[in-house]
């Protein structure tokens, strides 16, 4: 699949799956070639700055716009949207068991479950973060999200993507994103799939700065990738969900709605693998901030205060002399979900691929008994942090549970106990 990806970040690309169908030097000339029809997709207000602005010209079979009207889908699941109040949100800590695969024929849009999210849908800032467990590819069947771009992190089990604009697979350790607005269905090369997503209501994600790291470091433009155009054209009736201000509408289609023949423009579907982050760390002593590990952010209003950070804790060299290696003990006003991808976490004994934790703004966490002891008492050589990938979707506002993760049995009752048991220090040590 690969070969067929275009690579860099944010780069304008031009792509035609039927040679001649990209109009030359114009966006939307009198006549298209092959009567395709023009249709622009804007990620970004018109007159955003240029190095903001997204928007991409799509040459479709029909127009989009050709769809009949979308019904209020009666049914709630456990898909919510900002602003979450079921519940209040709760300054404890919180880890959750792996969601385990569905009993019954479930595909990914019936098979997303919100744990929880800030802000707002109606204002455009904040997120939602969903867990999903598929076992039925969509058939027949495509979603699209008025609310806010997707960033899909599997967990186990390939997805196989077809979007509006191009296909493509992310496995685990990879991750997909999906911009607001782009049509797109999830099959499953490997029958079953489970992993996070986070819904971006706010400014698109983007690289971090790098600041004094220079020009290279952490996630390389190089390094994401971009679907070449590809389509159906297939006149079978098609249900069209769409999201829009936090619940589903559907819609059906006489046909597939995958029928952008060619597209040009800077705003499309993307994968980044996360095995290709060139991690920093430091190389004398201490420990950096968690930040030095974003490969994705949505910034707010507030300099330096993100919406969203993605940051990542892939495998890397630790050697710090002198020094509490694993992450310390903290208190942030930014509040972090986590999950864990593969292998093991090294501030946690007991957090398994699967799992997802909640440390909200002020909660203090940090290494648990276990991880703290074998850290205090290691003999400290350059020691290579293996099979392990965690991933936090960190935010500058409280993350608010909804009511089905805090009561969910999922939720485990016992997490604080990782912290009980440390001995005071002695004052009368040497
Ligand atoms: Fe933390």
């Amino acid at each position: 699949m690969t070969a067929t990806m275009m690579t860099g970040f944010g780069n304008s690309f031009e792509t035609e799956a039927l040679a001649g169908a990209l109009p030359a030097h114009q966006n939307s000339p009198q006549k298209v070639p092959f009567g395709l029809y023009a249709e622009q997709l804007s990620g970004s207000p018109f007159t955003a700055p240029r190095a903001d602005n997204r928007h991409s010209w799509l040459y479709r079979l029909r127009p989009a716009a050709a769809h009949p009207p979308y019904r209020l889908d009666p049914k709630i699941g456990l898909l919510r949207s900002g602003p979450f109040s079921e519940v209040p949100p709760s300054p404890n800590r919180l880890r959750w068991n792996p969601l385990p695969m569905p009993g019954a024929p479930t595909d990914f849009v019936d098979g997303l479950i919100t744990w929880g999210g800030n802000g707002d849908v109606a204002a455009g800032f904040g997120m939602g973060i969903h867990l999903y467990a598929a076992n039925r590819s969509m058939e027949r069947r495509a979603f699209t999200n008025a609310d806010g771009e997707l960033l899909i992190v599997p967990q186990q089990g390939s997805l196989l993507l077809v979007t509006e604009m191009g296909r493509f697979t992310v496995e685990p350790e990879q991750v997909g994103i999906i911009p607001r607005g782009v049509g797109f269905r999830v099959e499953l090369p490997d029958g079953q799939a489970r992993g996070y997503v986070c819904e971006n209501y706010g400014a698109m994600l983007r690289l971090p700065e790098l600041g004094p790291i220079g020009s290279n470091g952490l996630a390389n433009r190089r390094d994401f990738e971009t679907p070449k155009a590809a389509f159906e054209d297939i006149e079978e009736p098609c249900e069209l969900v769409q999201k829009f201000q936090g619940r589903l509408w559907t819609t059906t289609l006489s046909h597939s709605p995958f029928d952008v023949v060619a597209w040009q423009g800077n705003l499309a579907p993307y994968r980044y693998d996360l095995r290709r982050f060139n991690t920093i760390n430091t190389v004398s002593f201490d420990h950096p901030d968690p930040s030095i590990f974003t490969v994705l952010t949505s910034p707010s209003d507030t300099a330096g205060t993100a919406n969203i950070d993605f940051v990542i804790f892939p495998p890397r060299w630790m050697v710090a002399e002198h020094s509490f290696r694993p992450p310390w003990f903290h208190r942030n006003i930014m509040s972090e979900f986590m999950g864990l991808i593969r292998g093991s976490y090294d501030a946690k004994d007991s957090f398994s691929a699967g799992c997802s934790s909640l440390h909200n703004q002020m909660a203090a966490h940090g290494p648990d008994k276990i991880s703290y002891e074998k850290a205090v008492a290691a003999d400290l050589k350059p020691h290579k942090i293996d099979n392990t990938m965690a991933f936090m979707f960190e935010s500058r506002m409280v993350i608010r549970p909804t009511r089905f993760a805090m009561e969910t049995p999922l939720l485990q009752s016992d997490y604080d106990a990782c912290w009980a048991g440390f001995t005071p220090a002695n004052l009368n040590a040497p």
